[in-house]
């Protein structure tokens, strides 16, 4: 952090304790203040720009003028230091500790299985506290809205929301926790259905919440609020100066003399443009303590709202108003409450202010287009004195432009009442429905003249259409005088159509779902107004229900998790298939657990940023360093020249380069890393290296290009069953289609982080590393720097998050930290911002499947030919055994006896993508579903017949040769057909469509069948590292890594069952490569199956080894056998290994045994859709999963639930998009959306197969790791299913296109209702499209 150069004093409180700072560097925030400064380090980095919740704290402030207290939830990425003054912050460490006592809202997110990583933990134990201060018995909904700004990427939100539900009033019954028969029904059958049905976590244990127990308001703040005539404050730091006027006259002062100075209330607009697009302000203007800012007044027309207000605090007003006044006159105001409840996150909220967000002028700004449609203005002031100015089409120039001059500043915002028979409405679509900016938002106004439906007044403005909100004054036009009936509106309609017109390539892409919105948005408006109307008696004929119009449903019912008791006699100490907390949640949910990036700093420390290219496809003809390592902190700058041993990995005889040196092959790659004193240092010399390129011909980007070129990667896989040319001969129908799949960033919540310490002599390195396999780290490392493996020891004490993302990726940012250690001798950290992680590391290989299906009129499929293209990127990384692995699960659940594929990885000039969770088999088996589906279609019947008739049954073999039974998988089927009422509900869902118009639901029934193990026989082996000690206290070390997914936890019930001790005597520390060496990586969903059979061969030996001191005492405590053990002098260490199963595959004969058994699931969804918008909410998830005998169900549902929603992510949200050069635009979490806590099923029930056993994996059980991720997909069918029943109102039948994932834009367009009929489709070709379709 840089220090400041002079100024005044900041004052303020953290966890109760003042801080004073005489020396602030005004870009310093406060996460980067509490992380390096404090060390208070429980606070995440997740994203930097407000949108994950990783840095949430509660921030408390003392009003004079009600003397009240508020406090607020806040983004520490985005709250200047200085903007504290006078403030209390309460950070996770602030609330509870292990040392102390933890907080019950730690407690209860631990205790329910709510923290898996644990990085998004403390976000989400502060957005919940605060709520709590605030609100000490919520509701469902207050938990919710809390909760919608915080992401994480691995628990799926169920067991958070649990546990936060047992804080609700409501929830204090059995009932809260799916508990089955509910306590209502009377005690007796609660304590029966106890018995029978284990539970998660017991809420009875839990401490009860406390307010009289929190840290109060400090008082000196108290004081300092109210001391009369406050001071102007300044600040100055490096390249910036803060200055924060006491009085409006000085404000304006300020302004006149600084007109290009941002006055910076919440942050939200001007702290990301400083920190992703480098703005520099010499001058920020922070009027935080202008009271005229702040002021409420209201009047007979109106109200006034200061522009300084948060948009919470406008929330709450307009909440408390429309209360108080008749609905008549608050029309405008319940619109405004509308989109100001769905406007980014209550952090967002909190901090963001009405007259920034005017300012910012945002082209999709929620709050501009219903104040402008609600005639409201703004009240002025400069050294010219004040004016008031209208909210209309004149206020909004230009891209980031008002009418307002720069010295101008707005003081308050003018609301007016809503007048007699006149209505107004707001309506937005996003791509994810919480938190996330609109695609297309909208405000509408209309006056009646008095009793009748002709149109006295109107206004329409859009936000999305255009470089800013834009009116539709034609249209307006078009209606006014007017009576409101169709023939207006239809009129009104192709105006709107002509009027907001999109070029084919507008930035942002969506051009034609855009313009559809228009429409709809127009549509709704029409069916609230004639409601309206209706009510008012003005208008008598009823709108037949079918078509009318309600939100969808949101309410979060009680989730169901269903597991077997332990068998009958297990003894209580034994923990094996109990559901055990994740041993590390405590310390997570307090922020004490360490990850990478919160280790301290050490002496001397550099931070290391790399220069990615910014070409595609080029020759570096220029690397020009001078001028970063003129810049203040900047050491050094390492290129590939300074790399002392290899400088090029290679993979299935492909090289890669880990620095480029002569040529880029896409945007991203890395050229060259700054080395500088601190993060900041080493960032803007990064961003001071000039590099020259001279491009090269033709990149290419998409799959369709790589075929068309040729651009392949070696080998290509074929596998064929049966004679499929023959048999096409043989059937009744063919039918040809093919699906596009878009591929997944990790999102990991910890980015890729290393810090790489000298040890200072000999040449050896510690390197601490958030990866999935410290051993080829270590290899990698040592033939970089050209030393033997045994200088170079790696360690993983805990990842934030994986997913496949922290393999191979991680090994090369590990390397290049290395070299930079190496070469100046001194510990180098490298941790990757949001965007960087996400514009070089890749992510799931997109692909696009072709398929042909010949099948009888029975329904028997007995023919398919599929062809997989992966779009693999620059480099081969995996992408050869991700097409393996894409082939060899191409059959699913589906006995087709003549079935080939073929699959391909193409070369383009793309970020190379790599391993995630579930490595090629979401998009294997989306392709053949997808099939099926259209089979279905093609028959007119419904998909889950075909999909049973088709399914491998009885003794079977797999496609490649393996044989395997079915059974459990069609157990499974069984069972979730039943739990969840399959054939009632599709009853009700063909009625509910029969009923609606607008709105379709759709159900889907999916299986899965997934191998566990790795194909590459060697991986298979695991080795472990028991140590007891004379206490009796246990080490154990073992080769896999944690990373949320529990195999620590796992591994300490092995260990506590082989060694007959209670868990609590266990300890993990760390995978460490000098403890555990050659070991595998924790993936392909084996971790728990390798390293437990090793843990368990270990403590089985010390077990064996105690036996003579058991006999001679049997009676003995363990710590009495453990010391009389070592004075006998036997040795209480012992290894521990697994030689795992010999898998193989012969591609040659095209048959092998490369999985050592199958998981099998199946699960059901039903979806909400909204076909005027593409809105779509899963109303209900059922998932019967057979994982034999669970090690751990808490752990295992927590995968299950987790995986499903990563899944969810992957089918209907997640797009990358990138530009046609190849730039990847969805670089951080406000433009790739990942599922938030709107997006869980409104019941989610889980259910564990019963009476399944896996004699092939320990204590029976069956890796879970990845297989339900591409259950997902039953999301993407049921949606399909919902589009299908759209499309038969405009007469389409059979099947249809559409692509993954399943977004509100791809749905709605599929559902070709008559508003998206009018588009006109732009011709391919005749434009340069503004995103690639990868
Ligand atoms: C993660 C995230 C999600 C978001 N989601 C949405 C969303 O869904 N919908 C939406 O509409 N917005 C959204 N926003 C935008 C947000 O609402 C605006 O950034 C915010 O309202 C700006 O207010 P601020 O106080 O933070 O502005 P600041 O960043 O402090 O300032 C913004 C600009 O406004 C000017 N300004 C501020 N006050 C005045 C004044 N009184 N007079 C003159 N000029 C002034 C400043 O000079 C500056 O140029 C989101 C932002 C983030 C970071
Ligand atoms: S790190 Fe602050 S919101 Fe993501
Ligand atoms: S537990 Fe939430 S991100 Fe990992």
């Amino acid at each position: 952090m840089s220090a400041g150069k002079e100024g005044d004093i900041l004052c303020f409180f953290i966890n109760g304790k003042k801080v004073t700072e005489d020396h602030v560097d005004p870009e310093t925030m406060l996460l980067s203040f509490l992380r390096e400064k404090l060390r208070l380090t429980g606070t995440k980095y997740g994203c930097g720009g407000g949108g994950c919740g990783a840095c949430t704290v509660m921030v408390s402030r003392y009003q004079p003028a009600t003397k009240s207290i508020v406090h607020y939830s806040a983004n520490a990425c985005l709250l200047p230091l200085c903007q504290l003054h006078g403030a209390a912050v309460i950070t996770v460490e602030g609330i509870g500790s292990t040392k102390t006592r933890i907080h019950p809202v730690q407690e209860r997110i631990a205790k329910a299985h709510g923290s898996q990583c644990g990085f998004c933990t403390p976000g989400m134990v502060m957005s919940m506290y605060t709520l709590l201060r605030n609100k000490p018995q919520p509701t469902m909904e207050d938990i919710t809205q809390a909760l919608a700004g915080n992401l994480c990427r691995c628990t799926g939100y169920q067991p958070i929301v649990d546990g936060c539900r047992t804080f609700c009033q409501e929830a204090n019954c059995c009932q809260a926790n799916g508990g089955g028969d509910c306590c209502l029904n009377g005690d007796e059958a609660a304590d029966e259905s106890e018995l029978r049905t284990p539970q998660l976590f017991d809420k009875e244990e839990f401490q009860p919440l406390d307010p009289t127990q929190e840290l109060i308001f400090p008082p000196e703040l108290i004081l300092m609020a109210e001391r009369a005539n406050p001071e102007t404050l300044t600040f100055s730091g490096e390249r910036m100066s803060w200055v924060s006027p006491a009085s409006l006259e000085e404000l304006v002062q300020l302004k006149t003399s600084n007109p290009q100075a941002p006055l910076v209330l919440g942050n939200t607009n001007i702290g990301p443009d400083i920190k992703f697009k480098g703005v520099v302000h010499p001058l920020i203007i922070s009027p935080t303590r202008v009271t005229e800012l702040f002021e409420v007044t209201q009047t007979p027309q109106g109200v006034w709202v200061g522009a300084g207000c948060s948009l919470s605090e406008l929330l709450s007003l307009l909440e408390k108003l429309v209360l108080q006044f008749p609905e008549e006159k608050t029309e405008l105001f319940r619109a405004l409450i509308q989109q100001l409840r769905n406007l980014g996150s209550q952090q967002i909220r909190n901090v963001a202010s009405l007259g920034g967000n005017i300012m910012s002028v945002y082209p999709n700004s929620d709050l501009n287009p219903v104040l402008a449609a609600g005639s409201c203005k703004v009240s002025v002031i400069s050294k010219g004195g004040r004016r008031e100015v209208p909210l209309n089409q004149d206020f909004f120039v230009s891209f980031g432009k008002t009418i307002l001059k720069p010295e101008e500043v707005v003081v308050s915002v003018f609301i007016p009442f809503s007048r007699k028979g006149e209505f107004v409405r707001a309506f937005r679509q996003a791509p994810r429905k919480e938190s996330s900016f609109a695609t297309v938002t909208t405000g509408m106004r209309v006056l009646f003249s008095e009793g009748s439906r002709v149109v006295q007044d109107v206004s329409l403005y859009y936000g999305g259409m255009g470089p800013t909100t834009v009116s539709a004054a034609k249209t307006c036009a078009a209606i006014v005088t007017r009576p409101w009936d169709d023939e207006t509106l239809s009129r009104a309609y192709d105006v709107l159509l002509d009027e907001l017109v999109l070029p084919p390539s507008a930035p942002g892409g969506k051009v034609e779902f855009r313009r559809s919105l228009t429409l709809t948005f127009l549509f709704k408006f029409n069916l609230e107004v004639l409601q309206k109307l209706r009510e008012m008696n003005v208008i008598t004929d009823e709108l037949p229900e079918r078509m009318q119009m309600r939100p969808l449903p949101r309410e979060i019912q009680p989730s169901l998790q269903e597991f077997q008791h332990v068998p009958e006699g297990q003894s209580d100490e034994d923990p094996v298939g109990r559901p055990i907390m994740h041993r590390s949640a405590i310390s997570q949910a307090t922020g004490e657990a360490v990850y990478c990036d919160d280790m301290p700093r050490t002496d001397g420390e550099l931070f290391l940023a790399v220069v990615t290219s910014s070409r595609a496809h080029a020759k570096i003809t220029g690397l020009d360093a001078s001028e970063a390592l003129r810049l203040p902190g900047v050491v050094d700058v390492i290129t590939a020249k300074d790399i002392p041993g290899k400088k090029i990995r290679t993979m299935f005889g492909y090289d890669e380069e880990l620095l480029a040196e002569s040529e880029v092959s896409c945007i991203g790659q890395m050229l060259c890393a700054v080395l500088a004193d601190t993060r900041a240092h080493a960032k803007r010399g990064a961003a001071a290296v000039k590099i020259s390129y001279e491009d090269l011909a033709d990149p290419v980007f998409t799959v369709e290009e790589a075929i068309e070129k040729s651009s392949f990667y070696k080998p290509q896989r074929v596998i064929e069953r049966g004679n499929v040319t023959e048999a096409f001969e043989t059937v009744d129908q063919i039918y040809e289609g093919e699906i596009h799949l878009g591929g997944q960033e990790h999102f990991y919540m910890e980015t890729q982080s290393m810090l790489v310490v000298p040890v200072g002599e000999e040449t050896e390195f510690r390197v601490y590393v958030s990866t999935q396999w410290p051993t080829l780290t270590q290899d990698v490392v040592a033939e970089t720097l050209g030393i033997p493996s045994n200088r170079v020891s790696c360690h993983v004490k805990r990842m934030g998050g994986a997913f496949g993302g922290k393999v191979t990726k991680t090994t090369i940012l590990a390397c290049i930290t290395s070299v930079a250690a190496w070469k100046t001798n001194r510990a180098v950290r490298c941790v990757l911002e949001r965007g960087e992680d996400m514009l070089m590391t890749g992510g799931r290989h997109p692909v696009l499947g072709k398929y042909k299906a010949g099948f009888m009129n029975d329904g028997r499929i007995v023919a398919a030919d599929i062809q997989y293209y992966a779009n693999a990127g620059n480099v081969i990384d995996e992408s050869v055994m991700v097409v393996e692995k894409i082939l060899l699960h191409m059959d699913n659940a589906y006995n087709i006896p003549n079935l080939r594929g073929r699959g391909v990885a193409c070369r383009t000039n793309l970020p190379s993508n790599t391993a995630f969770r579930g490595f090629g088999v979401p998009q294997s088996i989306m392709v053949m579903e997808n099939m099926i589906n259209d089979v279905a279609m093609a028959l007119g019947r419904p998909g889950d017949q075909i999909r049973e008739i088709n399914m491998y049954k009885g003794p079977s073999t797999t496609h490649y040769k393996s044989e395997f039974s079915p059974e459990n998988m069609l157990r499974c089927w069984e069972e979730c057909k039943v739990k969840s009422e399959y054939n009632d509900r599709r009853r009700a869902v063909d009625q509910f469509n029969q009923q609606h118009r607008w709105k379709k639901r759709g159900m889907s029934i999916i299986p899965i069948k997934f191998g566990i193990a790795f194909g590459e026989s060697f991986l298979n082996q695991a080795a472990a590292l028991v140590h007891i000690y004379k206490d009796g206290s246990v080490v154990v070390a073992h080769g896999g890594t944690e990373m949320g997914q529990g195999i620590h936890t796992k591994m300490q019930q092995v260990a506590s069952r082989e060694l007959h001790i209670p868990p609590s005597k266990i300890y993990i520390s760390e995978t460490g490569t000098n403890t555990v060496p050659n070991t595998c990586p924790s993936a392909a969903s084996f971790g728990t199956d390798a390293n437990g059979m090793a843990v368990k061969d270990a403590c089985q030996t010390l077990y064996q080894r105690l036996e003579p001191i058991r006999q001679k005492n049997p009676k003995g405590s363990w710590e009495s056998w453990v010391i009389a053990a070592f004075f006998e002098k036997i040795s209480l260490s012992a290894t521990g290994f697994y030689r795992g199963p010999d898998l193989y595959m012969d591609w040659d004969k095209m048959e092998g045994q490369p999985y050592a058994y199958f998981t099998f699931g199946v699960c059901c969804c039903e979806v909400e859709l909204d076909c005027l918008t593409g809105d779509y909410r899963t109303v209900r998830t059922d998932i019967v999963v057979d994982i034999g005998r669970s090690v751990n169900p808490s752990v295992d549902i927590g995968q299950i639930e987790g995986a499903f929603m990563q899944g969810l992510g992957l089918y209907t949200m997640e797009e990358l998009k990138f530009s046609p050069s190849g730039l990847l635009y969805t670089r951080g979490p406000s433009q790739y959306k990942i599922p938030a806590v709107c997006d869980v099923p409104l019941r989610f029930n889980v259910y564990l197969l019963s009476d399944s056993h896996n004699p092939l994996a320990i204590y029976s059980s069956k890796g879970i790791g990845e297989p339900i991720l591409s259950l997902g997909s039953s999301v993407f069918f049921a949606i399909k299913d919902a589009v299908a029943a759209a499309r038969s109102e405009s007469g389409l039948v059979g099947p249809f296109p559409l692509d993954s994932p399943a977004t509100p834009e791809r749905a709605c367009l599929a559902c070709a209702s008559p508003f998206t009929q009018k588009i006109p489709a732009s011709k391919p070709g005749s434009f340069k499209p503004w995103a690639l379709n990868i």
